[in-house]
C-alpha cells in the first residue's frame, strides 16, 4: 500500500477501507509517512468529507494508537461526558459528583485549559492539596469505593490524534467535520467508558458557529459511537455568553459548589440537569430524560450531590471543608469594576473575548508552559438581555495586585460587550438533542 495512491483515492472521491485508514494513522505515527503527505489528505478530505463507516474506522485507528484504558473492574455501566469546550465551563465539577450521587459510576480523565478554554484539571488544582494523577489501581479503587474519579488525561490517549490534530492546525484542515468527530470520539472510545454524553457548544464562544454546524457534528460524533458500539447521545447549547457567572479556576470551583447546593446560576444548572438527566438514563438508573432530571434536581437540594463532592475531593488529597468555607479558595488580591460605556440592554457577550481576558488575567494559559494563577479571573455582573446603565459594571475582575494587565483587559471586555437600545430576542440555552 501507498500512502500517494490513498491521496488521489480520496482527492477523487473515493471511499477508503478500514486497512488503508489503518495504514495512513499507523504509518503517521510511526514516522513512515510524512507530514506533507498526510496533510495532502487530511485536505482530501476537507473537500471530499468521509462516509460514516470511513469516520468510524479513522476513529477507532486512531483511539488504537495508544493506550485503551480498560474500565472493566469498576461495576455497572460506566458513562463518560465531553464538552467540545466553553468559556465558564465548569460542568464536569457539579456533573460528576451530581450523577455519582445516583449510582452512576464515572472514571474520568479530563485536560487542562489552554487559550481562551479553561481545563477540568486546572480547576480541580485550585483546591489546595488536590490530586490529579493517581496511579490505575487507585484511580479504579476510588471509583469502586465512592463511585467517582477525575484525572488528569494520560500523555499516551490516541497519541495519532494529538500528532493529526497539530497538523491539522497548521494546514488550515481543522474545519472538517468528519475529522473533528473522529478526533474527539477516539479520545472518548480511548478513555474506556461504556457510553457517552456530548456537550457540543454553538455560538460566538464554541468551535462550532452555527446551529447547523453543530448539529451535523453532533450527529457524525453519536452515528461513530453507535458504529463502535458505545451508546452515544449529544446535546446541543448555546456558547454565545459565557456559562454561569465566574470565569476562572477558584471563581469556577466556588460557583459549582453553589450550584451543588441547588443555589447556581439558572443557565448552569439546567446545563448540567439535562447533561447529568442524558448520562442517568444511558446508565440505566432512570427510565427517561424527565424522570433523571427530577432525580438529580432533588440531589441538589438534598444536599447528597454536595455529600459526593466532598468525599471525592477529600478521596484525592484534597482539603473538602472548600465546600463549607469557599474563602478557604484562592482569592485574588485586588477586585477591579468594568463599566458600561453605554446605556441600554446587553444583546451579546463575545464569549471568546471574555476567556481571552480571562486568560491575560492570568486565569488560562497562553502557552503550554505558562503558569497560571488559581485566584484570577472575572465575575460577570450583566448577561445577555439584562439592562445597562452608563458607568454601571459589567463584570469584576479578580486581579493580582498591580497588575498591569488591567487596563488592556478592561478594554477588551467593553468591546466583547454589545450594547442596544432594544432588549434582543431570548435565545434558548439548550437547542437540541441528537441520539
Ligand atoms: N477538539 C478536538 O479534540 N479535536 C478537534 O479536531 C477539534 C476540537
Amino acid at each position: 500500500m501507498r500512502a500517494v495512491d490513498l491521496i488521489q483515492k480520496k482527492r477523487d472521491g473515493g471511499v477508503l477501507t478500514a486497512k488503508e485508514l489503518t495504514f495512513l494513522v499507523d504509518g503517521y505515527c510511526d514516522g513512515g509517512i510524512p507530514d506533507y503527505q498526510m496533510s495532502a489528505w487530511a485536505m482530501a478530505v476537507l473537500f471530499r468529507g468521509m462516509t460514516p463507516q470511513e469516520t468510524a474506522s479513522l476513529t477507532l485507528a486512531m483511539a488504537n494508537s495508544g493506550d485503551q484504558v480498560d474500565l472493566a473492574p469498576i461495576a455497572g455501566i460506566k458513562v463518560d461526558k465531553h464538552s467540545t469546550g466553553g468559556v465558564g465551563d465548569k460542568t464536569t465539577l457539579i456533573i460528576a459528583p451530581l450523577v455519582a450521587s445516583v449510582g452512576v459510576p464515572v472514571a474520568k480523565m479530563s485536560g487542562r485549559g489552554l487559550g481562551h478554554t479553561g481545563g477540568t484539571i486546572d480547576k480541580l488544582e485550585s483546591i489546595a492539596g488536590f490530586q490529579t494523577e493517581l496511579s490505575r489501581e487507585k484511580f479504579l479503587e476510588q471509583v469502586n469505593e465512592i463511585g467517582l474519579s477525575v484525572i488528569g488525561q494520560s500523555g499516551n490517549l490516541a497519541p495519532a490524534d494529538k500528532k493529526l490534530y497539530a497538523l491539522r492546525d497548521v494546514t488550515a484542515t481543522v474545519e472538517s467535520i468528519p475529522l473533528i468527530a473522529s478526533s474527539v470520539m477516539s479520545k472518548k472510545i480511548a478513555a474506556g467508558a461504556d457510553a457517552i454524553v456530548l456537550d457540543v457548544k454553538t455560538g460566538s464562544g464554541a468551535f462550532m458557529k452555527t446551529v447547523e454546524d453543530s448539529e451535523k457534528l453532533a450527529q457524525a460524533m453519536v452515528e461513530i459511537g453507535t458504529q463502535v458500539g458505545r451508546q452515544t447521545a449529544a446535546v446541543i447549547s448555546d456558547m454565545d455568553q459565557p456559562l454561569g457567572f465566574a470565569i476562572g479556576n477558584a471563581l469556577e470551583v466556588r460557583e459549582a459548589i453553589e450550584t451543588l447546593r441547588g443555589r447556581g446560576p439558572a443557565d448552569l444548572t439546567e446545563l448540567c440537569l439535562t447533561l447529568g438527566a442524558h448520562m442517568v438514563v444511558l446508565g440505566g438508573h432512570a427510565e427517561n430524560v424527565a424522570e433523571a432530571k427530577e432525580l438529580l434536581r432533588q440531589q441538589l437540594n438534598n444536599g447528597q450531590a454536595l455529600e459526593k463532592f466532598k468525599q471525592f475531593i477529600a478521596a484525592q488529597g484534597g482539603d473538602a471543608t472548600v465546600a463549607e468555607d469557599v474563602t478557604l479558595l484562592p482569592q485574588a488580591a485586588e477586585q477591579v469594576e468594568v463599566k458600561a460605556l453605554a446605556a441600554g440592554f446587553v444583546s451579546a457577550i463575545d464569549a471568546e473575548q471574555l476567556g481571552i481576558a480571562a486568560m491575560l488575567l492570568g486565569a488560562g494559559r497562553a502557552t503550554k508552559e505558562a503558569l497560571i494563577d488559581y485566584s484570577v479571573g472575572i465575575m460577570i455582573g450583566k448577561k445577555v438581555g439584562d439592562p445597562v446603565s452608563e458607568g454601571e459594571t459589567l463584570v469584576v475582575l479578580h486581579t493580582k495586585a498591580q497588575d498591569i494587565a488591567v487596563e488592556e483587559v478592561a478594554a477588551k471586555i467593553q468591546s466583547a460587550y454589545s450594547i442596544t437600545a432594544e432588549k434582543p430576542a431570548e435565545r434558548p440555552l439548550l437547542l437540541s438533542v441528537v441520539t
